[in-house]
């Protein structure tokens, strides 16, 4: 396979609406000491990159590649890469601190990156790595939960990207009894393939779980925070946990004090930018390929869209921003 001469990509004009999401041509970018050169195959679009192209675009605001969670194929590697050689399929969400994959070949450093399932094609691959970072860190590293561990969980935004692969995750990894809850039929439809144990309706929450948990539940995942704290604590038994991921604005966890509950968050960069050295996002992506390829997981992947540019990327940020997707939204490249 040959490296192109000329790199197609779709930059973030400016902060805006979706028609700043524009098709043009980079440079083909050199690999540092750790990185990858990749073939973009597959990319899927997250809820940042909607939010980093509407109103808060990285560095100096200037024209930006967005776009995180990827899959292609390993065109050059660096002079200290010791994990991959070039062919090598792989997937990835990357680093918000460089350019995304909404490019045609993209760097990424080694120790983010891990070998693409095999049993998957490049888009069902690119549905999974942020979310499943996400959902990851917070089960076994937030909560510290293992195989062992026991109790209830209840998943919000159930039918979503991090709510999708994170009931897998919790029914196949841990011995939770896993709620899901959602909103619409057709989510309940999809969740209902994934292995919650229950499907209740978000909108008459606090009776259906009842019935499940009398006394609460033990963990909250909470995708969607802003206004939820006080149905939180009520949801919950003595000593509940929530893990939150996205940014209500002035939310105040103090009414989870009397029920001695906890409020916890989850940033699946706060590691690439915080701790450029760890390996623990390749470790982590190479284990779920594992569990992909053994049937465990599924992939996420909800609609496939094609090719990568961006007519296309703007298609799927109007989906994002509905709140209603199901699933991931995959751009393949042909
Ligand atoms: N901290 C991190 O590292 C991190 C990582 C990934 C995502 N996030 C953030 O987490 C949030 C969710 O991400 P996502 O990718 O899972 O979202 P998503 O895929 O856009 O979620 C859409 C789903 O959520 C449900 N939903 C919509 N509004 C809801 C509400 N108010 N309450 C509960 N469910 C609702 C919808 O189904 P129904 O209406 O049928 O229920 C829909 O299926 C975003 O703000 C994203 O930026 C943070």
């Amino acid at each position: 396979m040959q490296t192109p001469s000329r790199n197609r990509a779709v930059v973030a004009t400016t902060s805006g609406p979706v028609d700043v999401l524009t098709d043009v041509e980079l440079d083909v970018p050199t690999p540092g000491p750790r990185d990858l050169l990749v073939d973009v195959r597959a990319v899927s679009v997250n809820p940042v990159d909607v939010k980093l192209r509407g109103g808060a675009l990285p560095g100096d605001g200037g024209p930006q590649v967005l776009g995180y969670d990827a899959a292609g194929v390993v065109l050059a590697v660096g002079e200290e890469v010791t994990a991959f050689t070039v062919g090598d399929e792989v997937y990835y969400a990357g680093s918000i601190a460089r350019p995304g994959s909404n490019q045609q070949v993209q760097l990424v450093d080694e120790r983010v990156a891990g070998h693409k399932p095999t049993s998957l094609d490049f888009a069902e691959a690119a549905a999974l790595p942020l979310t499943t970072i996400t959902a990851w860190e917070t089960l076994f590293e937030r909560w510290r939960l293992s195989a062992d561990s026991t109790g209830t969980l209840l998943v919000m935004g159930a039918a979503g990207g991090v709510g999708s692969i994170l009931v897998q995750l919790a029914r196949q990894l841990t011995g939770l009894t896993v709620i899901a809850a959602v909103g619409r039929p057709e989510s309940r439809e999809w969740i209902s393939g994934l292995g919650a144990h229950h499907v209740v309706d978000r909108n008459d929450l606090l009776a259906q779980v009842a019935e499940i948990a009398p006394r609460g539940v033990d963990l909250v995942f909470s995708p969607f925070s802003a206004g939820m704290v006080d149905t939180y604590t009520q949801v919950m038994a003595v000593g509940g946990s929530v893990v939150a991921i996205d940014e209500p604005e002035g939310v105040d966890t103090l009414p989870l004090k009397w029920k001695s509950q906890g409020w916890h968050w989850e940033f699946m960069f706060s590691r690439v930018l915080h701790d450029p050295e760890s390996t623990a996002h390749r470790e982590l992506l190479d284990e779920v390929a594992r569990l992909v390829d053994a049937g465990t997981l599924r992939t996420t992947l909800g609609t496939r869209l094609s090719p990568i540019d961006a007519a296309t990327l703007q298609e799927a940020h109007r989906q994002l921003e509905s709140s209603a997707t199901i699933g991931k939204v995959v751009l393949a490249a042909e």
